[in-house]
């Protein structure tokens, strides 16, 4: 009895504790974000209030944001990100004292700073805003580019630097804040958020969210349409228009299990429900780690279930990511790097160790020959990055990840996986809801887990990883039994000119490593040959499409034509877009034919998508 009395306070303070909002830590850095004209060390956001009206006929929303702040100079400014916001009013304090602004100069991807005058005491700013109608974060979707054909649909992609273009402010993501949302819709339509969703309409048109946990601006995301919801397990589920959603619940199946397993791994998930929303294909990346509801693109839905691992990557940005961020965008590969390698764990959790090999060593190639591609010397291969007066959204490349999950790799093999998940299980918990730049973590690596031991030390080499160029010469070897098995068949197929040496049915995996191990020389004999076998011109998996078009205009194979014009319209990812129109342009006649697919296929592309595309086409 005795015992349960102590232990009764014990649970309490533990209950407590969970349950405890989280404290805003930001971080206040000497070092400046390049990229936000915030100075946080001077005034700083700690909450937002938003009240937003999502207007389709304009393609425009407006509406209110409320900040609170903490005004650690007790100086007379505060300094937020703009960009294309029209600022009609500001005021400050609950009781809405106008107050004076001013704008900074227009920088073309920075946008603008919006100046306020606050006094000492100010804790909270009001500003009346609109956005504009061209808002690189948002893109508006007519009825006819929905899969329902029905209705109009909206959504944003605030990452890296684009969150500024329909809300003001602080956009880094260095700073954290927690919101509360209310946002009007028309009658019809749904609106969900990276927060606590609706699983319903409601006859209003008005929803209302909160995000409890403390989140950077590039994770505020919102889509509005004709969504529905259904349920995977108690803590996850799928959101997507009607006529997708039975497709995209059986597809994702498995989210209850991934979830699961990255507990297992890294400790418990700390934002409550964990869903997904299937977006219309102009989606411009594969997924969006956006706070309990990851934003996917549709070219996902394979019917087998065989192109899930992103699920498990943007999951796997619920603690690397959205709980430990990357300080600046130069700091990019502790996202993703960490992130590739989570995303391979909970794979070979819960696809196996063969799932996950094949998937590393997919991941290997590639990255081989996009330093080949970059050369080895070239800057922009180094793990820690400098895109300062760059747009960072030109940083995004295979570097990030793969280099980054091969340096996390060679760490694991340098102390063994139980040390370094200890390790990283340790790193998730102390710098939680808080952001680390790379010296950060080099720093807290040393002293938590390799502890000044010499051979430990050379045999990962960090300085060749982060700070040099190219590839370090001990890059884990990696193998596959069954990739090896297939080089075996390919080699007798060349040598015996006889195609049924082939295995017939190929898995994903195999069917990738096979297109990208086909025969420099390869014949457009040889090409109809394996689409006898496999089909892969009328594949219905997006990831088969995007590398066998890509071959497919490389060696002006003709059958494939129509097929790459149809894709090529129909999807707005831009990683499969970019290597189809990059080999596109290579010869004048291909140029030509670019550029008319592009003229129709551009309106149906997001920002992000096509800004890249018009630097190849140009
Ligand atoms: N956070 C990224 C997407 C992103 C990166 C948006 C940088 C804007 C700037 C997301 O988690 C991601 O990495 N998506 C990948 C999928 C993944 C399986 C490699 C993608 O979209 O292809
Ligand atoms: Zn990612």
């Amino acid at each position: 009895m005795k015992k349960l009395l102590i232990l009764i306070p014990v649970l309490f303070v533990i209950a407590c504790r969970q349950k405890a909002p989280v404290e805003t830590k930001n971080v206040i850095r000497g070092s400046k974000d390049a990229h936000s004209f915030a100075r946080p060390s001077e005034a700083i956001v700690k909450h937002l209030d938003l009240d937003i009206k999502v207007d389709f006929e304009n393609k425009l929303i407006s509406g209110k944001a409320s900040w609170l702040i903490d005004n650690l100079s007790k100086g007379n400014q505060i300094v937020f990100d703009t960009r294309n916001l029209e600022i009609r009013r500001v005021t400050l304090g609950d009781d809405e004292t106008e107050t004076t602004y001013s704008l900074g100069n227009d920088n073309k991807f920075m946008g603008r700073s919006l100046n306020i005058k606050i006094a000492a005491g100010t804790s909270k700013v009001n500003i009346y805003y609109t956005n504009s109608a061209d808002a690189a974060a948002v893109q508006w979707l007519n009825p006819q580019q929905t899969a329902g054909k029905k209705y109009p649909f909206m959504f944003t992609q605030s990452q890296a630097i684009l969150a500024r273009t329909w809300i003001p402010c602080q956009d880094s993501p260095g700073i954290r804040f927690t919101y509360n949302a209310t946002v009007a819709v028309p009658q019809e339509l749904l609106a969900v958020m990276s927060a606590n969703n609706p699983q319903a309409k409601n006859s209003k048109g008005v929803y209302t969210f909160s995000q409890k946990q403390a989140i950077p601006s590039y994770l505020m995301a919102l889509a509005v349409g004709d969504i529905a919801f259904k349920a995977v397990d108690h803590r996850t589920g799928v959101y997507a228009e009607p006529v997708t959603l039975q497709k995209a619940a059986y597809e994702l199946a498995d989210m209850g299990k991934m979830t699961n397993a990255a507990e297992k791994i890294y400790g418990p998930y700390k934002w409550g429900r964990y869903d997904v929303l299937i977006l219309p294909p102009s989606f411009p990346f594969g997924g969006m780690e956006n706070p309990m509801l990851t934003f996917a693109t549709p070219t996902i839905i394979a019917g087998d279930r065989s192109l899930v691992s992103l699920i498990a990557h943007e999951l796997a940005h619920s603690w690397s990511g959205n709980l430990v961020t990357n300080a600046t965008w130069n700091d990019f590969w502790l996202n993703e790097g960490f992130t590739t390698y989570f995303e391979r764990r909970i794979v070979e959790d819960v696809y196996g160790k063969d799932e996950a090999r094949m998937q590393e060593l997919l991941g290997y190639q590639g990255l081989q020959e996009l330093v080949k591609e970059m050369g080895a010397k070239n800057e922009d291969t180094k793990l820690k990055a400098n895109f300062d007066g760059r747009d960072p959204d030109e940083g995004v490349s295979d570097i990030a990840y793969e280099k980054g999950y091969s340096f996390l790799r060679t760490i694991e093999e340098a102390v063994g996986r139980k040390k370094f998940d200890s390790f990283l299980r340790s790193y998730f918990d102390s710098h939680a809801f808080n952001s680390v730049t790379t010296e950060e973590f080099l720093a807290y690596l040393d002293s938590n887990l390799i502890r000044g031991d010499k051979e430990i030390l050379s045999k990962i080499n960090i300085d060749a990883w982060v700070y040099q160029p190219g590839l370090p010469a001990n890059s884990p070897a990696v193998g596959s039994e069954k990739f090896r098995a297939l080089d075996t068949q390919i080699a007798q197929w060349q040598s015996s000119g006889d195609i049924s040496v082939l295995s017939k049915r190929l898995s994903t995996n195999e069917s990738l490593y096979l297109i990208s191990h086909l025969p420099e020389n390869i014949t457009l004999k040889q090409m109809a040959g394996l689409d006898t076998v496999f089909n892969f011109t009328q594949s219905g998996n997006s990831e088969i499409q995007a590398a066998w078009y890509t071959l497919a205009v490389r060696k002006n194979y003709k059958p494939a034509t129509q097929n790459i014009e149809k894709f090529l319209t129909q999807v707005g990812r831009r990683k499969f877009l970019m290597p189809l129109y990059k080999e596109m342009v290579k010869t004048p006649e291909g140029k030509e034919w670019a550029k008319k697919i592009y003229a129709k296929a551009r309106p149906n592309y997001h920002s992000v998508a096509y800004n890249s595309i018009d630097e190849v086409l140009k």
